[in-house]
């Protein structure tokens, strides 16, 4: 489900150990020179996408307007929003927007700007548990892990749908499992490890016979998919299939904010009051989300990134990646490697046996780049940071990488 530890995340947990034995808070304030300092130097330990060395983030360098307006927003707290009706607004406007791009009801829908992927489908599992008082879930081997983290908290019973050769959820598993006990379905519009976009619209005929509510997690494919061209109509996947109840979208993956920014969309506006609780003592008299105070900057630079970019600017930058998708394939094939499933976003998978040492080999090189499990291989998310540069530098080193660790096994997706 998941994409395997990296040799980096390793490395760090070691030395954040190390580092917190040592510091205790000072008794006297430090003053702002030895702060600038140490920011610096921690900064400076941090990667940078600028660099365009990063291909195994979803996350990318934010376009410049929304950091700007991020910071002009340090202070305000949607938890509390009688205290900033303007950011509220603005919430509307990104939640409106949104709904517009993904094709929700001109009348009834909402939505909720959140922390991102994970506690999007968090909220949403947790809305049809509520409504349906039921306890089960049926999702594709894919799901992001943030799904094991809502059916752990919610006490609710996964029923696993099996993916196909090309990673999709199989649309007869949806059908075997379907019935009087599910909370709630599933299914991904991109998913982490492959880019796969499952049958939605046969997924969502399934959950409406069966009066379910579906979910659509479309946090990385949700600023893809609609700025797809040349290859004709993409893949319905977001509120024009009726069965799709709720859709989860990132703006800090594709839609250029900065972390932390993610999007919830309703059809139904009403179904965030399942989860309400009384909040007496703050300007609004209930509170329907899983956190109390908000970071509501992303609110902010989230309007910024949206209104700054169009879907003119979207549809250029995805053309841009794609083209470079394009290229890390071809320069990857010539190298002797081949994709898993074809790239339908700009997420590459080559098959490889043995894709952690790679990934350590190149990682020591300066290039972080992860690797799946199932099936066996090296993954590249080809981010808006990326370069034709880069991207040529990347093959570089990887061509030396695989004659240390050359390629072999053809391994399968279907699980
Ligand atoms: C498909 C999908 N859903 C959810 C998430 C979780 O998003 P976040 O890390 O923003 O919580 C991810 C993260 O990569 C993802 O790829």
């Amino acid at each position: 489900m998941s994409a395997a530890p990296s040799a980096r995340a390793r490395g760090r947990s070691a030395r954040s150990r190390d580092a917190s034995a040592l510091v205790s808070l000072p008794q006297r304030p430090i003053g702002p020179e030895a702060l600038r300092r140490r920011l610096q130097q921690a900064g400076r330990e941090d990667w940078d996408f600028s660099k365009g060395r990063i291909f195994g983030s979803m996350c990318s360098q934010p376009h410049p307007a929304a950091v700007q307006a991020s910071r002009r927003f340090t202070t305000a707290n949607l938890g509390n929003p009688g205290l900033c009706p303007g950011t509220a607004r603005l919430e509307e406007e990104v939640v409106s927007m949104l709904l517009d791009l993904f094709h929700g009801p001109a009348f009834g829908a909402g939505g909720h700007v959140l922390s991102g992927g994970t506690e999007a489908n968090i909220t949403a599992l947790w809305m049809a548990r509520n409504a349906t008082q039921r306890e089960e879930v049926v999702l594709p081997e894919s799901a992001h892990f943030s799904f094991l983290k809502a059916l752990d908290l919610l006490r609710l019973t996964p029923r696993w749908v099996r993916l196909d050769e090309l990673g999709r959820a199989r649309v007869e598993d949806f059908r075997r499992w379907v019935g009087h006990r599910t909370a709630a379905v599933v299914a991904v519009a991109g998913t982490t490890e492959l880019g796969a976009v499952d049958p939605i619209p046969e997924i969502g005929r399934i959950a409406e016979e069966a009066r379910v509510p579906l979910h659509v997690d479309a946090a990385f494919g949700g600023f893809v998919l609609p700025f797809l061209e040349g290859k004709g109509p993409p893949p319905a996947f977001d509120l024009e299939v009726p069965g799709v109840t709720s859709l989860a979208v990132d703006p800090h993956k594709m839609g250029m904010a900065p972390v932390p920014a993610g999007v919830l969309l309703l059809r139904h506006r009403e179904a965030s009051s399942s989860i309400a609780v009384a909040s007496p003592y703050l300007s609004s008299p209930e509170a329907s989300g899983l956190l109390g105070t908000r970071a509501s900057s992303s609110v902010a630079a989230t309007y910024a990134a949206l209104t700054s970019l169009g879907v003119q600017g979207y549809r250029r930058g995805i053309a841009r990646v794609l083209d470079l998708t394009r290229r890390l394939v071809e320069g990857g094939e010539a190298l002797g490697l081949r994709t898993a499933v074809p790239p339908t976003m700009n997420l590459v998978v080559f098959h490889h046996e043995n894709p952690v040492a790679v990934q350590t080999w190149m990682l020591e090189r300066g290039w972080d780049v992860s690797s799946v499990r199932s099936p066996s291989g090296l993954r590249f998310v080809v981010m808006p940071h990326a370069t034709p540069l880069t991207v040529s530098k990347l093959l570089l080193n990887l061509r030396s990488a695989l004659t240390r660790f050359p390629p072999g096994g053809a391994g399968s997706v279907a699980r």
